[in-house]
């Protein structure tokens, strides 16, 4: 077990610590050489299917569910389709409406979920074509959608999804950036700064893992708490739901994560003195909005720790503890914020005593519905 966790104290950090080779590794390959356009052969679509689609569908569970989230915000703004997600327990229930020119995509780091695996089953039985992101070859969800595109994160054995996650939204931006392409719905240049793009998160992944002494010191300071939010806009709100699963499924703290516009509307009635609230500000066009929000939380007497975009210095006059990640293009984002909130959680779950490999009731893959 010991010489398995590769000298990490657990499989959740060293999978943690993967990240950039797994981020490398689901690139690899489906980049053309000229960095012009995306190479996926495994999409059988053709170039008509393509032109014609009108509606996608993403369905997944958990951590997937969430990668989800942020492929909707991707494939809304590079291949202007309308799409929906939903969690796959509730996609079968709901009656969608599968039409020609529908697809689903269903997302499953193991491929063996029963809910993802059954939406899968009712979206192919109603004739939707079906393409599968999943980490596993062979696994269930592989052998049954129409086409896989496969996340090279390689093995992942922490109940608590890290690097699958990080690898499921590289091949959400490769397949919106392949779909734009023959839609022509981005520009070739938009295209080729993205793939470039991609191309450098590695490194920035791996620069974030390089620094975390201050993550580490937050993290003793969030271990003692009760509640926690997280707050985002944006792709931001889709990376604050999975930064707040990570904390409560690790370290039973109650965490919740809002759309930082609907504060108002509730949330903030729990804001009192010394809550904890996780701001995340790196999208650079809702940045403004985002300093509004921290400051309602602040005059409730939030303790307020902000993850920003390198460069938006702004921040530090409203927030008291301050994270930047490296600088991207905002679209991108999530591959890099999602980091220190996966550290986060590491290490308030450690300094916790829980048992961070394997959290009770939880299991890795929920193979009954
Ligand atoms: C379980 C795991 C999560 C995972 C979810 C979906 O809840 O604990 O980490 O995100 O299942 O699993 P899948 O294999 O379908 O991605």
């Amino acid at each position: 077990d010991q010489a398995e966790k590769g000298g990490y104290d657990h499989f959740m950090l060293k999978e943690i610590y993967e990240q950039p080779k797994a981020l490398r590794d689901t690139l690899s390959g489906r980049i053309s050489a000229d960095g012009t356009r995306v190479v996926l052969d495994e999409v059988s679509l053709t170039p008509e299917e393509i032109r014609t689609l009108k509606r996608i569908y993403i369905t997944a569970c958990g951590t997937a569910y969430h990668a989800g989230l942020v492929g909707k915000y991707i494939l809304e703004r590079l291949v202007r389709l309308p799409v929906e997600v939903d969690i796959a327990s509730e996609f079968r229930y709901r009656h969608p409406i599968i039409e020609p020119g529908t697809l689903v995509m269903v997302i499953s780091q193991s491929g063996e979920t029963a809910d993802t695996l059954a939406a899968l089953r009712e979206a192919r039985r109603q004739g939707a074509r079906v393409i599968a992101v999943t980490n596993v070859v062979g696994s269930s969800v592989s052998r049954e959608a129409d086409d896989v595109i496969y996340t090279w994160a390689g093995p992942e054995i922490a109940v608590a999804s890290t690097k699958a996650y990080t690898t499921q939204l590289v091949a959400m931006y490769l397949f919106a950036l392949y779909l734009a392409a023959e839609r022509k719905t981005a520009e070739p240049g938009q295209i080729r700064e993205l793939l470039l793009g991609l191309k450098k998160l590695a490194d920035k992944a791996q620069s974030i893992l390089d620094n975390t002494v201050e993550i580490k010191d937050f993290a003793g300071e969030f271990a003692t708490c009760k509640d926690l939010f997280f707050i985002g806009r944006g792709l931001d709100y889709a990376v604050a739901l999975e930064g707040s699963l990570k904390l409560k499924e690790i370290s039973y703290i109650h965490a919740e994560a809002y759309a930082a516009g609907e504060l108002k509307h509730g949330t903030l009635a729990l804001i009192e003195e010394k809550v904890p609230v996780v701001a995340l500000a790196t999208q650079v066009s809702l940045f403004d909005k985002m300093i509004g929000n921290i400051q309602e939380v602040n005059a409730r007497g939030a303790s307020v720790l902000a993850l920003a975009m390198q460069g938006l210095k702004e921040v530090e006059k409203v927030a008291g503890k301050v994270v930047y990640i490296p600088e991207t293009n905002p679209v991108l984002a999530p591959v890099l914020t999602v980091i220190p909130l996966q550290l986060l959680a590491y290490h308030t779950a450690v300094a916790r005593g829980c048992d961070v490999d394997k959290p009770r009731n939880l299991a890795k893959s929920v193979t009954v519905e």
